[in-house]
């Protein structure tokens, strides 16, 4: 059976935690070496990558590049404009197609339907490079970060702070897999989707949604915060003004304890969700997260292709 990595919601935990573990043995094994060399243990050789880019990317685009690379692999990396991909061609012809030709598939793609729609007539491995509803990858770099920081993130509580978008949909299923509290601080429009929420309760997950800034700092172990515009929606300055009282800034870190983790996706607007005190600041782990999407997209890779 071809393995996809599509939502966090859809893998096993213990198949969840084997990539994490493996993220961090193949990020030891690369200190002190050029980030071009191969890795000892070539996972990927006599393997071809497609990267097909449908919105802009800097760290998933590159790191999934440079990964494939370490791991022995070639990569055929690309946008949008570049290939007959639902416009001229629709999306199963071309899986069907790509998957003549290519080993794997890394897609950032739009609407999550398309994903699951080219992975459904994918014949090789589909990995969401996110989507306008999740963006898993993203979010198991953050576990490996925020553990590699203070140990296992069971029952700890993660505080989201801003959209209810595609990296907090993650956030949320990952709260079930791995049990933390997840509790999520932004105006009640731009809420999770309640279908989600729901979803993610009935399957035990510990959620609280509040718009007190002490309620969702206090004894915060890990802060979360991403733009309050993602890339597929049209300037919409109300939105933004709707969320200036949930920025991360000093004087809500102070709220939570002294040992806070924070992390942002990142492309960060300073000013805006976060502030420069926080995201330069001591509890910011924002370029270590930033970093790990290397290794534990290497561990991704490897689980779909050869586990
Ligand atoms: N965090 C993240 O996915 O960044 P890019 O949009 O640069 O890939
Ligand atoms: N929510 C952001 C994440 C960017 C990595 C977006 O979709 O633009």
């Amino acid at each position: 059976m071809i393995k996809h990595f599509l939502d966090i919601k859809d893998i096993n935990i213990d198949e969840l935690k084997t990539i994490l573990s493996h993220a961090s043995e193949l990020k030891s094994e690369r200190i002190n070496k050029p980030k071009g060399s191969k890795d000892v243990n070539q996972l990927l050789k006599n393997f071809v990558v497609a990267l097909i880019f449908e919105k802009p990317s800097t760290r998933t685009r590159f790191s999934f590049d440079v990964g494939v690379r370490q791991m022995g692999g070639e990569t055929i990396s690309v946008s949008q404009s570049e290939i007959h991909f639902g416009k001229n061609e629709n999306i199963a012809d071309t899986a069907r197609v790509l998957s003549r030709y290519v080993d794997l598939v890394i897609l950032r793609t739009f609407d999550q339907k398309v994903l699951f729609e080219f992975a459904e007539y994918s014949s090789v491995p589909v990995i969401n490079g996110l989507t306008n509803q999740s963006h898993p990858c993203q979010v198991l770099a953050d576990i490996l970060t925020y553990e590699e920081c203070r140990g296992s993130i069971e029952g700890k509580k993660v505080t989201w702070a801003g959209d209810g978008n595609n990296v907090c949909n993650s956030y949320l299923q990952a709260a079930v897999k791995f049990g933390f509290s997840f509790c999520f601080f932004g105006p009640e429009k731009y809420r999770p989707e309640p279908k989600l929420v729901t979803e993610m309760e009935n399957s035990g997950g510990d959620i609280f949604l509040t718009t007190d800034p002490n309620v969702a700092f206090r004894q915060a172990h890990l802060v979360v915060t991403d733009t309050w515009l993602s890339m597929h929606e049209a300037d919409n300055t109300d939105k933004i003004k709707t969320f200036q009282m949930f920025q991360v800034n000093s004087e809500k870190m102070n709220i939570a304890h002294r040992d806070t983790i924070v992390l942002h996706c990142l492309p960060a607007h300073r000013g805006y969700e976060i502030t420069d005190a926080v995201i330069d600041g001591n509890s910011s782990k924002v370029f270590d997260a930033a970093e790990n999407r290397l290794h534990v997209q290497k561990a991704i890779m490897n689980w779909v292709l050869n586990s």
